[in-house]
């Protein structure tokens, strides 16, 4: 069987009508791993919002807001938030990819070439990522990547009516020495 390719890129506002109808169409099967949106966010206008958002954060180096897109089509986010200079050097993973394309390989493609963005791009040291204990297919993905468990945080999020646990993940990246 052969699966279209994979590819990443920035963000754009022009974005945002696709990824709106994405989320929208997946609001329920996302939501025992989302936290509850308001219903703003589901829609063109509020996505550019959060698209110039994310754009204001890439711009000040606070993360690195990406899509993943496979035949033209953009089909789910990527994203590098909380960058951290200094001696940690280190982002924090997140992605989603819309289930009409789940389970053909794109998001462990993106995770890849993600890093190599933070690593080449971004000169980061360490990616960091977490999940929810049972998250299995995004489990599936970091370990796909090279990353493994550093801890539990107990009570961590609230997703789907409850506080639940959330697994932390990490990938160190470089061992070259911070530019001061
Ligand atoms: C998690 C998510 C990003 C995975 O995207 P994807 O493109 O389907 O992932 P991939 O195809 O690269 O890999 C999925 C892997 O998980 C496995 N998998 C899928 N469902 C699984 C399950 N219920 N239990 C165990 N493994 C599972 C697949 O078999 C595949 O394994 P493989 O690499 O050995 O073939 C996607 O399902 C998603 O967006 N889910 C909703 C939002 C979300 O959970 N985001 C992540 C929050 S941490």
């Amino acid at each position: 069987m052969t699966f279209a390719a994979t590819s990443i890129r920035l963000i754009e506002s022009t974005d945002a009508s696709v990824i709106a109808d994405h989320l929208a169409r997946d609001e329920e099967a996302s939501s025992r791993w989302d936290p509850k949106r308001p219903p703003e966010f589901y829609t063109t206008k509020g996505q550019i919002e959060r698209i110039e958002l994310l754009l204001g954060q890439y711009l000040s180096g606070q993360s690195w807001p990406g899509v993943i897109v496979s035949d033209g089509a953009v089909i789910g986010q990527i994203t590098i938030s909380g960058i951290l200079r200094g001696p940690f050097q280190k982002g924090y993973l997140g992605y989603w990819v819309a289930s009409p394309f789940q389970n053909m390989g794109h998001a462990s493609r993106a995770v890849t070439m993600v890093l190599r963005v933070m690593s080449e791009d971004l000169g980061l040291h360490r990616a960091e990522a977490s999940t929810q204990i049972d998250n299995f297919a995004s489990h599936k993905v970091l370990r796909n990547n090279g990353f493994g468990t550093w801890g539990t945080a107990h009570s961590h999020i609230y997703i789907a009516e409850e506080w639940r646990d959330s697994l932390f993940w990490e990938r160190t990246l470089s061992k070259e020495a911070p530019s001061v």
